[in-house]
């Protein structure tokens, strides 16, 4: 196992290395512990030299500028938001039971994880930096080489101007109060709540502002949403949606996928987000949705992160299904089957998430 990880991880890939929690430990604390935070990485962690590492920031800026991360600091001063960090790969096994996806991780509901991340606001870097006109993207590039197609790229990304100066937006050092470790992304990472865990670059090399998104293969090409129509011989690759900002979701952690639990009143639990809005209700259902019962939202309340959630069901003795929905502050609710949103890269699943449980 990776020093500092957890060996409970379930490793998905060794090179590069790709890890998530088991489903019964994701809920035990609302701020996921580092050993526990799942890992996503396209490539190698890179080898980064600490008296040479610098950020850039660049493109469409009055004044560029190059910082070491002290100097960062020392300009700009650091904040701390709590944020959950979710792959768009997340619940992509329910996708793969549906239909196969070629090539892809296959993530199980614990890609993802909810952090205290310090860092400086991205805003306050561009503001200094002086945007200019026609600026309407801002590019992130790491160091980390990733071969695809016959040719080697840096991981990069982008995000719409308008999100990288929301105050929530960071280039972080640290992550639930300790400097960031190699795997999460030292010595600077961008993080980017309420979007994928894409855009939010490790091993940060460069802040670029542009008139249009990245032309990097993982905000141009990867990470885009086809209708489940589109297969990969027959795909346009312009046509897809680039993924930023992830919409209403909800995961029963307790009980699991199997379990037998004692028949009677049953507690059950979960998480459920929004990039976009809040959480407004959880409910839960035994009979294919015919009756809902709602569920207490519970702990912490952070604009950023998860909500927890947590009720009881009384099950009689017997097999059930168990299907949980959210709706958020927009009215937002999710689809009601994976089936209905398959896509052959196999990203953003929020359909209702459903477990089979015996009571006896
Ligand atoms: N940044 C770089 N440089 N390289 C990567 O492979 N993976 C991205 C993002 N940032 C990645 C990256 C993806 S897809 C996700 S979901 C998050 O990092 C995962 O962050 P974590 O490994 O700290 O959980």
């Amino acid at each position: 196992m990776i020093a500092g990880k957890d060996p409970r991880l379930l490793v998905r890939s060794q090179e590069p290395f790709n890890a998530e929690p088991p489903r019964e430990v994701l809920r035990h604390s609302f701020i996921t512990p580092v050993p526990l935070f799942f890992v996503r990485n396209h490539g190698a962690v890179p080898a980064v030299d600490p008296g040479a590492y610098r950020v850039s920031v660049g493109g469409l800026v009055r004044r560029a500028a190059s910082y070491r991360p002290d100097e960062l600091r020392a300009r700009f001063g650091d904040v701390t938001v709590v944020a959950t960090l979710q792959c768009a790969g997340n619940r992509r096994q329910e996708l793969m039971a549906v239909r196969p996806i070629e090539g892809e991780i296959p993530w199980d509901a614990q890609a993802i994880g909810t952090a205290e991340w310090t860092g400086v606001r991205l805003r306050d870097v561009l503001e200094d930096a002086g945007i200019a006109a026609p600026a309407a993207h801002v590019a992130f590039l790491g160091l980390d080489a990733i071969e695809h197609g016959g040719r080697t790229e840096k991981f990069g990304g982008s995000i719409p101007l308008a999100k990288a100066l929301g105050a929530e937006i960071l280039v972080a050092h640290a992550m639930n109060g300790r400097p960031l470790t190699p795997i999460h992304g030292s010595p600077l990472r961008v993080v980017v709540p309420g979007y994928i865990g894409a855009r939010s670059v490790k091993w940060l090399e460069a802040i670029t502002v542009r008139a249009d998104p990245s032309e990097n293969y993982f905000q141009a090409h990867s990470y885009k949403l086809f209708p489940p129509e589109v297969t990969p011989d027959i795909v346009d690759w312009a046509t897809g949606v680039m993924l930023g900002e992830v919409g209403i979701n909800a995961v029963i952690c307790r009980p699991l996928d199997g379990e037998t639990v004692r028949a009677g009143a049953v507690t059950c639990m979960g998480y459920a987000l929004s990039g976009r809005h809040e959480v407004a209700r959880v409910e839960l259902s035994i009979d294919e949705g015919a009756t809902w019962t709602p569920a207490a939202l519970k702990g912490p309340s952070e604009r950023w992160a998860w909500r927890f959630w947590e009720t009881s069901l009384a099950l009689p003795p017997g097999r059930h299904e168990l299907i949980v929905r959210a709706r958020d502050t927009a009215g937002g609710s999710q689809p009601e089957n994976p089936a209905l949103i398959w896509n052959f890269k196999g990203y953003m699943n929020a359909a209702r998430h459903r477990i089979g449980v015996r009571a006896a």
